[in-house]
């Protein structure tokens, strides 16, 4: 295994503004060969899609090859990835299929750990649909989200079972596949959020027992476009509103309007960059990829330990609880200090940190901070350095000495450690 971070850094041109991005979680930097492909497809003659003209083939091999290297990213039928504009988009499309497949006094379970996109949609879908929701609570002390409670709340009315592959706030990684096999053994569906986790982790869909995966490509260097991974026959039960001259077969007909065929390219480019992190990986695109995100996920652990140990060593740093072996990302607070001001602060240094509840809305209500700001997150890419993490500790621990609250634990340690 190899992974060289400044080799890695080289590769993503918005680096150079210097700015130090905590921010991943919200949407990454992309890579060089992405820009390339998207400028260079929309620089090249691509028609509308058509076999009786090379540019219109040009984008039906576009849209193939897009399919392609998300099924090697994280696993599945190239011939199950559909694509939208977001996540959000394509789990409202989703949910709406599937609720004309339900009938009241059906259920479904959804949690409180996930981010919103995996939640309202289906809850609004149950609500037209007459179908009861049933809620799967985190453990407030630990961040955790025990399987176990899984037994009890999934029964033979429920359908489909919403959980997610890893928290945007605080990194919790739920057992999924202990999940779904509950599921599954009451005839359920399993619709998995991998939004945060899949630019975190190697990723296999079916190991996971998602019926369906939903995912971002600007969470992993790609453009702002989503796919949905399901096998065809998933898709095929299902039957969206369409327009009727429009593709049947699936998973075109998820699908709505002509794709944006630039950006596909760009996707196709992103995972082609992923499988390349580590050089000396081998084999299939699909093995580089498991190998370099293997890679890349060392790296970025390490950087987070560090992260994590610094932030509990300065004074008025309360980091919310996660469990060891979650996604690396932190939500923390600093003493009293409103989360915005917080990261305004950090702002101000040209370190990107978010702020808010960043759309973990359930997580944050149930752990009573919604109304008080929710939190400052920060989230490691592959593309942080142990100078980045250095460089935010130190910030925040200035930031608590300047507010009265630390004792510049963190700057001093630093400090006697430095010669
Ligand atoms: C875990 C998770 N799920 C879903 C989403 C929504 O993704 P999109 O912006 O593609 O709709 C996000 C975005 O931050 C996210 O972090």
């Amino acid at each position: 295994m190899s992974f060289d971070v400044h080799q890695v850094r080289a590769a993503y041109p918005a680096l150079a503004e210097g700015y130090v991005h905590f921010d991943g979680a919200a949407g990454t930097l992309v890579a060089e060969s992405v820009a390339d492909a998207v400028a260079t497809t929309m620089r090249s003659a691509v028609g509308n899609r058509t076999t009786v003209f090379e540019p219109g083939r040009r984008s039906n091999r576009i849209v193939e090859a897009a399919r392609a290297a998300v099924a090697d990213l994280v696993g599945g039928d190239p011939a199950g990835v559909a694509f939208g504009p977001s996540a959000t988009a394509l789990t409202y499309t989703v949910a709406r299929a599937l609720a004309d497949t339900w009938t009241a006094g059906d259920e479904i379970v959804v949690s409180r750990l996930d981010h919103d996109a995996n939640v309202r949609p289906w809850v609004q879908a149950a609500g037209r649909a007459g179908v009861t929701v049933r809620w799967a609570g985190f453990d407030p002390a630990t961040g955790a989200l025990p399987a176990a409670q899984y037994a009890d709340l999934i029964g033979e009315r429920t359908r489909l079972v919403a959980i997610t592959a890893a928290s945007n706030a605080i990194g919790t990684r739920p057992d999924v596949a202990a999940v779904a096999r509950l599921a599954h053994a009451a005839g359920a569906l399993v619709y998995v959020d991998g939004v945060h986790a899949t630019a975190h982790l190697p990723t296999d869909a079916a190991a996971l027992g998602a019926d369906f995966y939903v995912t971002s490509a600007y969470k992993w260097s790609g453009p702002h476009l989503a796919a949905c991974v399901a096998a065809p026959a998933t898709w095929n039960a299902l039957a969206p509103d369409k327009l009727r001259p429009s593709p049947d077969s699936v998973p075109d007909r998820f699908e709505f309007g002509t794709l944006s065929f630039e950006l596909l390219d760009g996707v196709r480019a992103a995972v082609d960059h992923l499988a390349g992190l580590d050089p000396a990986a081998r084999g299939s695109r699909r093995e580089r990829v498991l190998a370099s995100q293997a890679a890349a996920h060392a790296h970025s652990s390490a950087l987070f330990g560090t992260l994590i140990d610094g932030l509990r060593a300065i004074d008025g740093v309360t980091p919310l609880p996660a469990p060891a072996g979650g996604c690396p990302t932190v939500s923390f607070r600093l003493d009293a200090e409103p989360p915005a001001a917080t990261a305004t602060a950090l702002g101000d240094e040209r370190i990107c940190v978010y702020s808010g509840d960043y759309y973990a809305y359930e997580y944050f209500s149930a752990m009573g901070l919604r109304d008080t700001g929710g939190a400052v997150r920060a989230s490691i890419y592959h593309y942080n350095t142990a100078d980045e993490v250095s460089r935010l500790l130190s910030a925040v621990s200035e930031r608590a000495l300047r507010l009265g609250v630390g004792a510049g634990d963190y700057i001093d340690a630093h400090e006697r450690s430095t010669p």
